[in-house]
């Protein structure tokens, strides 16, 4: 079976979120279990030095899309095992940052045509296009469409998966248009048009053979009008292609027994961990102190993340015997807001602005609590990685959070985390209170932690389920393709 990931970030080339974790542990572990999976993402300016390095270019060949025509190299690299190749245009990657530009449209209508292009270089037929989010998702429309009869891609079947769908990837429908090189028939509400706008998003949920999200619970979610993000209903009509699959973490990159950013290697002593606390707290300079609970946050500061119940609830929560570091980059009015904190509690509040994967892995590490309260969430990585280092989630009950974290039941001993249900400020500051006050306890505190630390959060699971979706589509592959028509 080869499948090849279409993706516009993967680990170790170049991160902003968990979908770089997703698209550069998953493909491992397939291989792991002998399905070909290769990697094809931008070449971006932010890849480092040293690894582009180890890159080979393969061919270089012109992409036409509409009237325009571009140049395109195709480099390729393996790390760990996993083939990965780049797509190079400097005129669209050769820029600071992955994303946000004027012209993103235009970045990624390329990246998807070079990509059904590059296939012919590749020595490699894929039998799946697995494509991730709105930057990839009209390779599944363009399958379906100009490269229907093109032998390149002939048998491919596509399948495409939701890391997050309030991100879609809409733009102006003449844009597109142009872009595309179609007309207003591929604009309609049963292809790519969107309350008035172009969605390439909808390129991957209505052109796709398989969809897939996540988590299971997130799954459910969408396909109601509160977190369908006016996606519902397209994805109730395909709720027969639709599976929730949660995300696993790579647990051999993150591994507190074996991280080099850590003082003090630890796996279940919670007195090593601790030390690496007092390392987080001299490096942040907060009053030392292996005693004191310390609640840490490593996120996008942007309002999915939960961040108004944070900030609703910060300055009462900083009056009890607590610290807390945030690490995170975003929205500015949030930036703002605890940098003034910050400011005004100098000996229990840290926050680092900015993306900084040392220092990430270093709070995982050094909190004892770790607080999610998200409005939804896909799935989730931080709460997992948290959960990896021994730092008990405070979560709120959503999507891969329900999934993953289950509340501690001061009943059966049961539970790895703390949680609640209503997006409500008071029930997540009463949440963070009830596990402060557990983790003065220590035999529950360890026997909460010893809960997390027994269940497997790898790709061990996941992996097996994505292979059963591709076998299943494959099995299939020869009957006569129908179109989805809404
Ligand atoms: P999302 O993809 O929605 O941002 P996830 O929890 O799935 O959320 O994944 C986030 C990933 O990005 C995790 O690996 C987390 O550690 C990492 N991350 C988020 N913010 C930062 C940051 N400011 N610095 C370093 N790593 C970060
Ligand atoms: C998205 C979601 C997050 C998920 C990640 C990887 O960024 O916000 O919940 O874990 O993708 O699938």
């Amino acid at each position: 079976m080869n499948i090849l990931f279409a993706t516009s970030e993967a680990v170790p080339l170049a991160k902003t979120g968990g979908l770089a974790d997703v698209a550069g542990a998953l493909p491992k572990a397939l291989n792991k279990r002998g399905v070909d999976t290769r990697v094809v993402m931008p070449k971006y300016d932010e890849i480092p030095a040293a690894l582009i390095g180890q890159f080979e270019q393969v061919a270089h060949f012109r992409v036409s899309f509409s009237w325009r025509n571009q140049y395109c190299g195709l480099l390729r690299a393996e790390f760990d095992g996993v083939t990965y190749y780049l797509i190079d245009n400097e005129h669209y990657f050769k820029r600071k940052g992955l994303y946000g530009y004027g012209d993103d449209a235009e970045r990624f209508v390329f990246f998807c045509f070079a990509v059904m292009e590059a296939v012919r270089y590749m020595d490699f037929h894929p039998d799946i296009v697995h494509c991730h989010d709105w930057q990839t998702g009209l390779i599944p429309f363009l399958l379906k469409t100009r490269y229907y009869y093109d032998p390149a891609w002939a048998y491919t079947k596509s399948v495409f998966t939701i890391h997050n769908l309030k991100y879609q990837g809409l733009f102006g429908i003449d844009l597109l248009m142009d872009l595309l090189g179609v007309g207003h028939d591929m604009f309609q509400a049963d292809s790519l048009e969107f309350n008035g706008a172009g969605s390439c998003m909808k390129g991957g949920l209505v052109y796709a053979d398989k969809l897939t999200t996540v988590s299971q619970t997130y799954a459910e979610e969408i396909q109601t009008e509160y977190f369908g993000e006016k996606m519902d209903a397209l994805l109730r009509y395909r709720s027969q292609d639709l599976i929730g699959i949660v995300n696993g973490i790579d647990d051999e990159l993150f591994d507190p027994m074996n991280d080099s950013t850590l003082e003090v290697p630890y796996r279940n002593s919670l007195s090593r961990k601790r030390k690496n606390k007092v390392e987080l707290q001299r490096e942040l300079g907060l009053p030392l102190s292996e005693e004191i609970p310390l609640v840490g946050i490593v996120s996008r500061l942007v309002e999915q993340k939960g961040f108004d119940l944070i900030a609703a609830t910060l300055e009462e929560l900083l009056q009890d015997d607590v610290q807390f570091v945030l690490l995170g980059a975003g929205d500015a009015k949030y930036e703002q807001f605890f940098n003034d904190i910050a400011y005004r509690y100098p000996n229990k509040f840290k926050v680092w602005i900015g993306y900084d994967d040392r220092l990430a892995r270093r709070i995982y590490a050094g909190s004892d609590i770790f607080a999610m309260p998200s409005q939804f969430e896909p799935c989730g990585l931080s709460q997992l990685l948290a959960l990896r280092y021994r730092s008990v989630p405070v979560v709120r009950e959503t999507g891969g959070l329900k999934d993953t974290v289950q509340a501690y039941n001061e009943y059966t001993g049961e539970g790895n985390g703390f949680s609640f249900a209503h997006y409500n400020a008071h029930d997540y500051m009463h949440t963070v209170r009830r596990a402060l006050a557990l983790y003065r306890d220590e035999e529950v505190w360890k026997q909460i932690v010893s809960n997390g630390s027994n269940e497997d959060y790898s790709w061990n699971r996941s992996a097996k389920a994505y292979i059963s979706v591709y076998s299943q589509l494959l099995a299939h592959r020869k009957e006569k393709e129908s179109w989805p028509v809404i």
